[in-house]
């Protein structure tokens, strides 16, 4: 183990990526909050919301469905329509004139959605028409999640080309970068595991073909981008959204390799099962076979967070439910002071209580 005095690098040191100039590694993680407006376009209180936490390193905004086929909750933005490019606009513009950066998440939610859901009725799409166990929250409540339909080798080249008409739409949109969202059994991370791809064609079966669905798309992404631009989240054995992999060690241990083919910001792993909170993988034999910026995130607290640090285990840790409710988290980890404690009922949906209501450090007695 490495002692701070040693190593003087902590949660609090500036960290550069490429051009960029993060002020400091505790990261906002991605978060699902369900308030955008109308034709899922961002709107004042999300502006609000991120403003109030630019204090972090680097804000990851919440997932932004590439393409209406993408979407897979009531109320989450979008980045395909000109609508969405002008919301998100404004919180770009907002982060920035009080020195944050942020980087966009891409998103497409494949099987995790449901006909009530997606354009005309149809059905949701994934690698394999597998059924996901469990139920899904609609404009209507909860529902049974459907059989979705296996995309076809033909419609692959539409998927990726939605994604990069995404991550030009998000250069357009003011963004410091894009997060390409591989995790947590949405489309990209069911093409990754075998639980979930059952294919027969070159996006299917070896990890070499799983993985070639991630990698067009990284390359495409990357090339409206460049370098230190793009992040890509991975979460090798999250078990949410009903996922499973016979071997995520060797399975995402290929998959960082094979990224490291691209000049990445970094790589942002959520690590063990967000479901059970069990964690099996070794995390540093992970990032060993990446050779760019590791970001960790899933359950770390100051302590843990900066000693992964200090230990030289992690590059950035990502927060989320602490950024939920501690919009000044940086300042609080800094100055020790205590925190606020989130309210899990209105993380997903609703108005401004439990989103921008949050009160910082400066407007109470801490
Ligand atoms: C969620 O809605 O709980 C959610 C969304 C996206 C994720 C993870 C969780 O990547």
């Amino acid at each position: 183990m490495t002692s701070p005095s040693t190593n003087p690098i902590s949660l609090f040191s500036p960290i550069k990526i490429g051009g960029l100039e993060l002020s400091n590694r505790i990261i906002m993680a991605p978060l699902t909050r369900n308030r955008a407006g109308e034709g899922n376009v961002p709107q004042a209180i999300n502006v609000d919301y991120y403003r109030q936490r630019s204090g972090a390193g680097l804000i990851i905004s919440e997932g932004s469905q590439i393409s209406p086929q993408g979407l897979g909750y009531p109320g989450t933005p979008g980045i395909y329509s000109d609508a969405q490019v002008v919301g998100w606009q404004q919180v770009t513009e907002a982060v920035h004139k009080v020195g944050g950066l942020i980087f966009l998440q891409l998103w497409h939610v494949g099987r995790i959605s449901h006909t009530s859901l997606q354009l005309n009725g149809e059905l949701p799409v994934g690698p394999s028409a597998l059924k996901p166990n469990g139920q899904i929250f609609t404009y209507t409540g909860l529902q049974d999640f459907e059989m979705p339909r296996a995309l076809s080798t033909d419609e692959m080249p539409g998927i990726i080309a939605d994604y990069a008409n995404a991550a030009k739409n998000a250069k357009l949109a003011g963004f410091d970068g894009v997060e390409i969202h591989a995790a947590n059994g949405y489309l990209i991370d069911q093409f990754l595991r075998d639980g979930t791809n059952r294919r027969t064609d070159q996006y299917g079966g070896i990890i070499e073909n799983r993985m070639r669905l991630l990698l067009e798309i990284t390359e495409q992404v990357v090339s409206v981008w460049g370098e230190n631009r793009v992040g890509v989240r991975l979460s090798p054995e999250n078990s949410f959204n009903d996922m499973h992999e016979s071997n995520p060690q060797k399975t995402f241990n290929a998959v960082a390799e094979q990224l490291s083919a691209f000049p990445l910001a970094y790589l942002h792993v959520l690590e063990g099962d967000m479901m059970t909170g069990e964690r099996n993988l070794d995390y540093v034999q992970l990032r060993n076979c990446f050779n760019g910026y590791y970001m960790a995130n899933n359950g770390y607290d100051f302590e843990s967070a900066n000693a992964a640090i200090v230990e030289n285990r992690a590059d950035m840790v990502a927060f989320g439910k602490l950024f939920i409710a501690n919009p000044d988290l940086p300042y609080r980890f800094a100055q020790k002071l205590p925190l606020n404690t989130p309210d899990s009922a209105t993380f997903y949906g609703g108005d401004e209580k439990g989103y921008t209501d949050y009160p910082a450090c400066d407007e109470e007695f801490c």
